[in-house]
């Protein structure tokens, strides 16, 4: 079925990464080290005992990289700026070797007739910063502003968009709440905390970029999944509002609202976040564009052992169950609750064992993955959700933080030995996709 001229015109397509995911180069040039260096050096904590020191060496390969991109006709790329590369304490000074890299990623982007979509932060705090308190300490909500300022002072007029933010939920659950992530936390109360100081940097770094460009596109990226109750019982459908209310809302409720959603709150309790005078209003400002990520939902089920989801369409290599009408679900909820601007998609996508065999890998999963998507995206489109672009995750196989290298999202295959890229028949699908559109028959 060809979908793709259902979809309104102009349309973003694109692909998404980012920086510790795949740049590799972890010393190089001036970059100081960030929280995920520090933890893969930690014993235990990645599956797979591996670290990004090299990853997808795509610091040295971006030329390649970049062609690879050209060459699947997407409109932009979202990739993210490792703090620690441009400023390796993450104050004081800045580190042009590190800013050049950027400078000719854009340059070649530009080139190829390719949108950059820049985000922030993706997890990657200086560890110089983690040594001061990192997002506990409110200080790096001002440090961080400063580096968005200094990011809009360069490049602001050179992309297309820039998100502060991917995925703050997991940075304070998963880095605080529970040490899957760095820095490797598990005390749900700083969790909490951390989650405000996110909220905050968001909002201190939207004024200060606003500031010093008024005309930059500028929001978030948060991820989001509708929470369904296993059954209808009074304890799963209360176990379902809570999540919804401390993962969801407990991001868009500031942002859109400017408080906390008081279900959560009271869920706190004593442990809700200290929040100064003030706080609020900075995180409640206009955005331009919401970013959201869609994987799969949360299933709700408070009975001992919990009620499993329907077998349906299967789970991925991540078993993360394949739930695609949720993000038709999601997004019509959303436009329910806020009042929203422009979404961009700006993660989708499965993780897949994927093998070359003959130069090709044959990954029939994951283009069904993302065709059923996009068909509950485009539905949640025709009932009057404004998204404009979608972006698949990922370009390449890459560094999939705890996981290590054994997970793989992408759309091309990268044999980590020989840093080969291999065209996976997704990308291929991809990209004669894309290229259906009115008027690129000839692309
Ligand atoms: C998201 C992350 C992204 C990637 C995908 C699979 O949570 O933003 O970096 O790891 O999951």
């Amino acid at each position: 079925m060809n979908i793709t001229n259902q979809f309104p015109m102009p349309f973003t397509w694109g692909v998404a990464t980012s920086a510790f995911q795949i740049e590799g180069a972890s010393s190089t040039d001036g970059k100081g080290p960030s929280i995920w260096d520090t933890f893969c050096s930690q014993p235990g904590n990645i599956k797979d005992h591996s670290d990004g020191t090299v990853a997808c060496d795509h610091y040295h390969r971006y030329r390649e990289d970049v062609g690879l991109i050209a060459a699947l006709g997407v409109d932009a790329y979202r990739f993210s700026i490792a703090w620690p590369r441009v400023q390796p304490d993450g104050k004081g000074a800045w580190n042009e070797a590190g800013f050049d890299f950027y400078d000719r990623l854009l340059t070649e982007l530009a080139a190829r007739g390719v949108k950059a979509h820049v985000t922030l932060y993706h997890w990657d705090l200086p560890q110089a910063l983690q040594d001061d308190g990192g997002w506990l300490n409110r200080d790096t909500c001002h440090r961080f502003a400063d580096y968005a300022r200094e990011v809009a002072r360069r490049f602001g007029n050179r992309v297309e968009a820039i998100a502060t933010h991917n995925e703050p939920w997991c940075s304070a659950n998963l880095g605080y709440g529970n040490a899957q992530f760095a820095p490797g936390v598990a005390d749900p109360r700083q969790a909490i905390q951390v989650s405000h100081h996110l909220l905050l940097s968001h909002g201190l770094a939207m004024s200060a970029m606003r500031a010093q460009d008024p005309g930059a596109r500028l929001g978030i990226v948060l991820n989001q999944w509708t929470a369904d109750p296993a059954t209808d019982s009074d304890a799963d459908r209360a176990m379902a509002e809570l999540e919804y209310a401390r993962s969801v809302q407990w991001f868009m409720d500031p942002i859109f609202k400017g408080h906390y959603p008081a279900l959560a709150l009271r869920a706190h309790g004593a442990d809700a976040p200290v929040i100064q005078a003030g706080d609020m209003e900075v995180i409640c400002q206009p955005i331009d564009f919401l970013g959201c990520n869609y994987y799969f939902r949360s299933w709700c089920s408070a009975a001992t052992p919990p009620v499993p989801p329907p077998a349906r369409d299967g789970v991925t290599d991540m078993g993360w169950e394949i739930y695609p009408q949720g993000l038709r679900e999601l997004l019509l909820k959303l436009k329910g609750e806020y009042d929203l601007p422009p979404i961009y998609i700006t993660e989708n996508g499965m993780a897949s064992a994927d093998l070359v065999q003959d130069e090709r890998v044959a990954d029939a999963r994951r283009i069904a993955y993302v065709q059923a998507h996009l068909a509950a995206l485009l539905d949640a489109m025709q009932q009057g959700v404004d998204v404009q672009g979608y972006f698949l995750w990922s370009l390449l196989d890459n560094f999939e933080w705890n996981s290590g290298y054994a997970k793989r999202f992408g759309i091309i295959h990268v044999d980590y030995a020989t840093q080969r890229r291999t065209l996976k028949d997704s990308a291929i699908w991809y990209r004669n996709f894309i290229n259906q559109r009115a008027g690129r028959e000839a692309a």
